[in-house]
Protein backbone atom coordinates (compact mmCIF):
# COMPACT_ATOMS: atom_id res chain seq x y z
CA UNK A 1 0.00 0.00 0.00
CA UNK A 2 1.51 3.49 -0.92
CA UNK A 3 1.71 6.05 1.34
CA UNK A 4 -0.89 8.95 1.60
CA UNK A 5 -0.96 11.04 -1.23
CA UNK A 6 -0.45 14.23 0.83
CA UNK A 7 3.08 13.08 2.28
CA UNK A 8 3.90 11.80 -0.95
CA UNK A 9 3.17 15.44 -2.40
CA UNK A 10 5.19 17.15 0.64
CA UNK A 11 8.05 14.80 -0.52
CA UNK A 12 7.94 15.85 -4.17
CA UNK A 13 7.90 19.79 -3.19
CA UNK A 14 11.19 18.73 -1.00
CA UNK A 15 12.89 17.36 -4.26
CA UNK A 16 11.64 20.22 -6.45
CA UNK A 17 13.53 22.57 -3.98
CA UNK A 18 16.51 20.40 -3.98
CA UNK A 19 16.19 19.99 -7.92
CA UNK A 20 16.31 24.29 -8.33
CA UNK A 21 20.01 24.65 -6.79
CA UNK A 22 21.50 21.23 -8.16
CA UNK A 23 25.24 21.20 -9.27
CA UNK A 24 25.47 17.66 -9.69
CA UNK A 25 26.62 18.35 -14.08
CA UNK A 26 28.05 21.12 -15.72
CA UNK A 27 24.66 22.00 -17.32
CA UNK A 28 23.93 24.16 -14.46
CA UNK A 29 26.36 26.61 -15.36
CA UNK A 30 24.22 27.15 -18.92
CA UNK A 31 21.01 26.61 -18.12
CA UNK A 32 18.39 29.47 -17.23
CA UNK A 33 16.49 27.62 -14.97
CA UNK A 34 15.91 23.75 -13.52
CA UNK A 35 12.86 22.53 -15.05
CA UNK A 36 11.21 19.87 -13.07
CA UNK A 37 7.88 18.39 -14.34
CA UNK A 38 4.71 20.15 -13.74
CA UNK A 39 1.12 18.40 -13.21
CA UNK A 40 -0.62 16.05 -10.94
CA UNK A 41 1.67 14.99 -8.21
CA UNK A 42 -0.44 11.84 -7.86
CA UNK A 43 -0.78 11.30 -11.11
CA UNK A 44 -1.83 7.17 -13.07
CA UNK A 45 0.03 8.73 -15.97
CA UNK A 46 3.70 9.94 -16.27
CA UNK A 47 4.80 11.34 -19.59
CA UNK A 48 8.73 11.74 -19.93
CA UNK A 49 10.78 13.14 -22.31
CA UNK A 50 14.38 13.66 -22.89
CA UNK A 51 15.19 17.59 -22.27
CA UNK A 52 14.05 20.75 -21.96
CA UNK A 53 14.62 23.03 -24.93
CA UNK A 54 14.93 26.66 -25.48
CA UNK A 55 11.33 27.56 -24.29
CA UNK A 56 11.42 25.28 -21.35
CA UNK A 57 14.29 26.66 -19.87
CA UNK A 58 12.95 30.02 -20.42
CA UNK A 59 9.69 29.39 -18.84
CA UNK A 60 10.40 26.42 -16.28
CA UNK A 61 7.61 24.17 -17.54
CA UNK A 62 8.36 21.41 -19.57
CA UNK A 63 6.93 20.70 -22.97
CA UNK A 64 5.76 24.52 -24.06
CA UNK A 65 6.70 24.72 -27.36
CA UNK A 66 4.88 23.37 -30.34
CA UNK A 67 5.73 19.71 -29.61
CA UNK A 68 3.92 20.42 -26.08
CA UNK A 69 0.64 21.99 -27.71
CA UNK A 70 0.31 18.82 -29.94
CA UNK A 71 0.94 16.73 -26.30
CA UNK A 72 -2.23 18.66 -24.88
CA UNK A 73 -3.95 18.20 -27.88
CA UNK A 74 -3.54 14.18 -28.04
CA UNK A 75 -3.99 14.20 -23.99
CA UNK A 76 -7.48 16.53 -24.73
CA UNK A 77 -8.35 13.67 -27.29
CA UNK A 78 -8.34 11.22 -25.28
CA UNK A 79 -10.00 12.45 -22.50
CA UNK A 80 -7.23 13.82 -20.39
CA UNK A 81 -6.11 16.76 -19.21
CA UNK A 82 -2.52 18.03 -18.90
CA UNK A 83 -3.31 18.45 -15.03
CA UNK A 84 -4.40 14.72 -14.97
CA UNK A 85 -0.84 14.03 -15.77
CA UNK A 86 2.52 14.38 -14.66
CA UNK A 87 4.96 15.73 -17.56
CA UNK A 88 8.73 15.65 -17.09
CA UNK A 89 12.26 14.90 -18.69
CA UNK A 90 15.46 12.65 -18.25
CA UNK A 91 17.30 15.81 -18.00
CA UNK A 92 15.94 18.53 -15.54
CA UNK A 93 18.80 20.98 -17.38
CA UNK A 94 18.69 21.92 -21.10
CA UNK A 95 21.75 20.85 -23.09
CA UNK A 96 23.41 23.81 -24.62
CA UNK A 97 21.62 24.32 -28.21
CA UNK A 98 19.54 21.38 -27.46
CA UNK A 99 22.70 18.98 -28.13
CA UNK A 100 22.29 15.27 -26.96
CA UNK A 101 22.97 14.32 -22.92
CA UNK A 102 25.84 13.18 -22.44
CA UNK A 103 25.95 9.84 -19.97
CA UNK A 104 27.56 11.65 -17.27
CA UNK A 105 24.51 13.93 -17.04
CA UNK A 106 22.03 11.23 -17.82
CA UNK A 107 23.88 9.50 -14.58
CA UNK A 108 23.79 12.41 -12.22
CA UNK A 109 19.73 13.38 -13.29
CA UNK A 110 18.39 9.88 -12.98
CA UNK A 111 17.86 9.81 -9.03
CA UNK A 112 15.85 12.96 -9.48
CA UNK A 113 13.39 10.74 -12.30
CA UNK A 114 13.60 7.57 -10.24
CA UNK A 115 12.37 9.85 -6.75
CA UNK A 116 9.96 11.19 -8.98
CA UNK A 117 8.09 7.79 -10.36
CA UNK A 118 8.86 6.63 -5.97
CA UNK A 119 6.80 9.40 -5.00
CA UNK A 120 3.96 9.98 -7.71
CA UNK A 121 3.49 6.10 -8.22
CA UNK A 122 2.01 6.25 -11.97
CA UNK A 123 0.41 3.06 -12.91
CA UNK A 124 1.45 4.32 -16.35
CA UNK A 125 4.74 6.21 -17.83
CA UNK A 126 4.98 6.84 -21.40
CA UNK A 127 8.25 7.44 -22.97
CA UNK A 128 8.59 10.14 -25.40
CA UNK A 129 11.04 9.04 -28.01
CA UNK A 130 13.90 7.22 -28.07
CA UNK A 131 16.41 8.50 -25.96
CA UNK A 132 13.53 8.19 -23.05
CA UNK A 133 12.93 4.64 -24.25
CA UNK A 134 16.03 3.32 -24.53
CA UNK A 135 16.80 4.23 -21.43
CA UNK A 136 13.88 3.92 -19.05
CA UNK A 137 13.13 0.00 -21.14
CA UNK A 138 17.25 -0.31 -20.67
CA UNK A 139 16.94 -2.07 -23.97
CA UNK A 140 18.48 -1.19 -27.30
CA UNK A 141 15.49 -1.67 -29.51
CA UNK A 142 14.54 2.05 -30.64
CA UNK A 143 11.37 3.73 -30.90
CA UNK A 144 10.71 2.66 -34.23
CA UNK A 145 9.82 -0.84 -32.86
CA UNK A 146 8.76 -0.78 -29.50
CA UNK A 147 6.13 2.43 -30.03
CA UNK A 148 2.73 1.01 -28.99
CA UNK A 149 4.13 -1.63 -27.02
CA UNK A 150 3.18 -1.52 -23.32
CA UNK A 151 6.04 -3.66 -21.46
CA UNK A 152 6.28 -3.99 -17.72
CA UNK A 153 9.64 -2.61 -16.08
CA UNK A 154 10.62 -1.82 -12.67
CA UNK A 155 11.58 1.82 -12.16
CA UNK A 156 12.18 3.79 -9.44
CA UNK A 157 11.71 0.80 -7.38
CA UNK A 158 8.39 0.83 -8.53
CA UNK A 159 6.40 -1.79 -11.30
CA UNK A 160 4.97 0.23 -13.97
CA UNK A 161 3.30 -0.12 -17.49
CA UNK A 162 6.41 1.46 -19.78
CA UNK A 163 4.31 2.37 -23.03
CA UNK A 164 6.46 3.91 -25.19
CA UNK A 165 5.79 6.86 -27.96
CA UNK A 166 7.07 8.80 -30.42
CA UNK A 167 8.01 12.33 -29.86
CA UNK A 168 5.75 15.07 -30.56
CA UNK A 169 8.51 16.64 -32.40
CA UNK A 170 8.98 14.03 -34.23
CA UNK A 171 4.91 13.84 -35.47
CA UNK A 172 5.51 17.58 -36.03
CA UNK A 173 8.45 16.63 -38.92
CA UNK A 174 6.52 13.42 -40.49
CA UNK A 175 3.08 13.51 -40.77
CA UNK A 176 3.11 9.42 -40.77
CA UNK A 177 4.52 9.29 -37.52
CA UNK A 178 1.88 11.55 -36.45
CA UNK A 179 -0.83 9.41 -37.08
CA UNK A 180 1.12 6.35 -35.51
CA UNK A 181 1.11 8.19 -32.67
CA UNK A 182 -2.43 9.51 -32.36
CA UNK A 183 -3.16 5.92 -32.90
CA UNK A 184 -0.58 4.43 -29.84
CA UNK A 185 -2.10 7.58 -28.16
CA UNK A 186 -5.82 5.88 -28.67
CA UNK A 187 -4.55 2.68 -26.41
CA UNK A 188 -3.87 4.91 -23.34
CA UNK A 189 -7.25 5.28 -21.82
CA UNK A 190 -7.49 1.34 -22.16
CA UNK A 191 -3.95 0.76 -20.46
CA UNK A 192 -5.00 3.04 -17.85
CA UNK A 193 -8.56 1.67 -17.07
CA UNK A 194 -6.90 -2.02 -17.20
CA UNK A 195 -4.06 -0.70 -14.37
CA UNK A 196 -7.03 0.30 -12.16
CA UNK A 197 -8.75 -3.09 -12.26
CA UNK A 198 -5.89 -5.22 -11.79
CA UNK A 199 -2.75 -3.81 -10.07
CA UNK A 200 0.62 -4.09 -12.12
CA UNK A 201 2.68 -5.83 -8.81
CA UNK A 202 0.00 -8.57 -8.83
CA UNK A 203 -0.88 -9.47 -12.42
CA UNK A 204 3.43 -9.99 -12.71
CA UNK A 205 3.08 -11.83 -9.70
CA UNK A 206 0.38 -14.18 -10.73
CA UNK A 207 2.43 -14.80 -14.09
CA UNK A 208 5.38 -15.66 -12.08
CA UNK A 209 3.39 -18.23 -10.42
CA UNK A 210 2.18 -19.63 -13.36
CA UNK A 211 -1.88 -19.00 -12.77
CA UNK A 212 -2.52 -17.09 -16.15
CA UNK A 213 -2.22 -18.49 -19.52
N1 LIG B 1 11.26 18.06 -25.92
C1 LIG B 1 11.47 17.33 -24.81
O1 LIG B 1 11.92 16.18 -24.87
N2 LIG B 1 11.13 17.87 -23.64
C2 LIG B 1 10.59 19.08 -23.51
O2 LIG B 1 10.30 19.49 -22.38
C3 LIG B 1 10.40 19.83 -24.69
C4 LIG B 1 10.73 19.30 -25.87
Amino acid sequence: MGRHAAERRQDLVSLYREAQGCTRCPLHATRTQVVFGSGNADADLMLVGEAPGFNEDAQGVPFVGRAGKLLEELLVDNGLRRSDVFITNVLKSRPPANRDPQPSEIDACRPYLDRQVELIEPRVICTLGNFATKLLSASPRGITQVHGEPQHREIGSREVVLYPLFHPAAALRTPRVKEQLAQDFARLPGLLAEGAAVPVQTASAVEQLGLLD
